[in-house]
């Protein structure tokens, strides 16, 4: 299994890797210590006690329809975020996308470094566009879709929005990119 070193703008280091059947602890522990505000922006709950059958959900995945990546401190061993898709039952080429960070290291990067991971592993499963249901106020999660692709709005509801993007092949011109991220940032004025 792929195992990825990564360093964040401010010089920290991260190990990003796969997720195992024995991260439930810790994942069970990182959700616990997520911000109400953060838990709710990724399960759309407040709860944090994930059941047992929840727990082995999310940490014991086949790594084709479902792949999920955690962030690892290397000096503590402790996961810092998971990034994870899950392919759609109905179109093979879409998978749901969803990712969180433990709240004191949001905004220094963690999320695009899984994120762009995570994007390469798509591609190699064959996956062509994520989707998310994204509260309609969460810019930060609006701003890591939006550096991902081509993103358009599919559905908008009470205070979420579901967008999808069209994952790049490797990349896309700068000027469209630009364009882009200026049109996200609008959708997002129109929501808020
Ligand atoms: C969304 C989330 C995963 C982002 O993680 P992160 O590690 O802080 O993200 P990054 O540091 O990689 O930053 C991603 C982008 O958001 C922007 N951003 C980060 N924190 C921000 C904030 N507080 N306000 C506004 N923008 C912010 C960054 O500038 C960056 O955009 P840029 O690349 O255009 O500069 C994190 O905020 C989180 O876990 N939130 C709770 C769970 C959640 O909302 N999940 C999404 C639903 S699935």
């Amino acid at each position: 299994m792929h195992e990825w070193q990564e360093r964040l703008r401010d010089g920290e280091r991260l190990l990003v890797r796969p997720i195992r059947p024995d991260d439930r602890d810790e994942l069970a522990a990182g959700i616990h210590r997520l911000s109400p505000e953060s838990r709710y922006r990724r399960f759309f709950t407040p709860t944090s006690e994930l059941s047992s059958s929840q727990l082995t959900y999310l940490t014991d995945v086949d790594h084709r329809d479902h792949e999920a990546l955690v962030a690892i401190e290397p000096d503590t061993g402790h996961g810092l975020g998971v990034a994870r898709f899950v392919r759609s039952v109905e179109d093979k080429e879409r998978a749901e996308v969803a990712v969180a960070v433990a709240d004191s290291w949001q905004g220094r990067g963690v999320a695009t470094a899984l994120l762009n991971r995570l994007t390469e592993r798509a591609r190699e499963e064959g996956i062509r566009r994520f989707s998310a249901e994204i509260l309609a106020d969460n810019r930060p999660m609006l701003e890591l879709i939006d550096d991902l692709g081509e993103v358009s709005v599919k559905h908008r509801d009470h205070g979420s929005v579901e967008v999808e993007v069209e994952l790049p092949d490797e990349g896309i011109g700068a000027a469209l990119r630009e364009t882009l991220r200026a049109a996200a940032r609008g959708l997002l004025r129109v929501r808020t």
